[in-house]
């Protein structure tokens, strides 16, 4: 009998698990060229996945102020099979860091990710409000800018993006517009 559970609870874990990533369903999408952004807001989180036409990172950015500057920027790539994601910072206008390297923390909860056929799919979740200052509440009520960028090839988050958009969000009610 306990070997029977076993055998149903490592059956779920290999045929089900690697779904999560994918199927979880989402309150809102907003489709951009080769990426797209779905989220649901869940109390004090925000629930994310980010799927891009790449094998290189992707990557999404709350409230820029100049270019990349002061952005809440959240990277991910995989490879050979393995998800990376970290919570990073536009500490310039052309760039990021990792906010730990910054003194900061890493606030990204949930991580997952797969890359198939080309195609890689990250998702995690985050605090609306979390307590690093490397991260700016991200805003329910109201537009928020939010950028999206995908980069190529390697999956090194210092490659620079052949893909990157900025677009103005109502996080609650999935209205969006195209700013560049
Ligand atoms: C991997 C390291 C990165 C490098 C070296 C880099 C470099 C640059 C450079 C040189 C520009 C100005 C030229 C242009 O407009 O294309 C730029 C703009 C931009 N980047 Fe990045 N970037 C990086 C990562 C990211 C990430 C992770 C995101 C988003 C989540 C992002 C989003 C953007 C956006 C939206 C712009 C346009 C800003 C504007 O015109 O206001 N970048 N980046």
């Amino acid at each position: 009998m306990k070997n029977n559970l076993w055998i149903s609870i490592l059956f779920i874990m290999v045929f089900f698990l690697p779904l999560s990533v994918s199927a979880m369903d989402y309150q809102h999408t907003l489709q951009a060229k080769g990426l797209s952004f779905s989220w649901s807001l869940d109390g004090d989180k925000i629930h994310v996945s980010l799927t891009a036409e790449t094998t290189g990172w992707v990557a999404i950015g709350f409230d820029p102020e100049k270019a990349m500057q002061g952005a809440n920027i959240i990277i991910g790539a995989v490879k050979k099979g393995k998800f990376k994601i970290e919570d990073h910072y536009g500490d310039r206008k052309r760039g990021h860091s990792n906010d730990e390297k910054l003194g900061g923390t890493n606030d990204v909860l949930n991580p997952a990710g797969i890359e198939e056929d080309g195609v890689t799919t990250i998702s995690f979740s985050f605090p609306l409000k979390s307590d690093d200052k490397y991260d700016k509440p991200i805003q329910t009520d109201g537009i928020m800018k939010i950028m999206l960028a995908h980069g190529a090839g390697k999956d090194s988050f210092r490659n620079r993006h052949p893909y990157r958009t900025i677009y103005e969000v109502n996080l609650s009610t999935g209205e969006n517009k195209k700013l560049k």
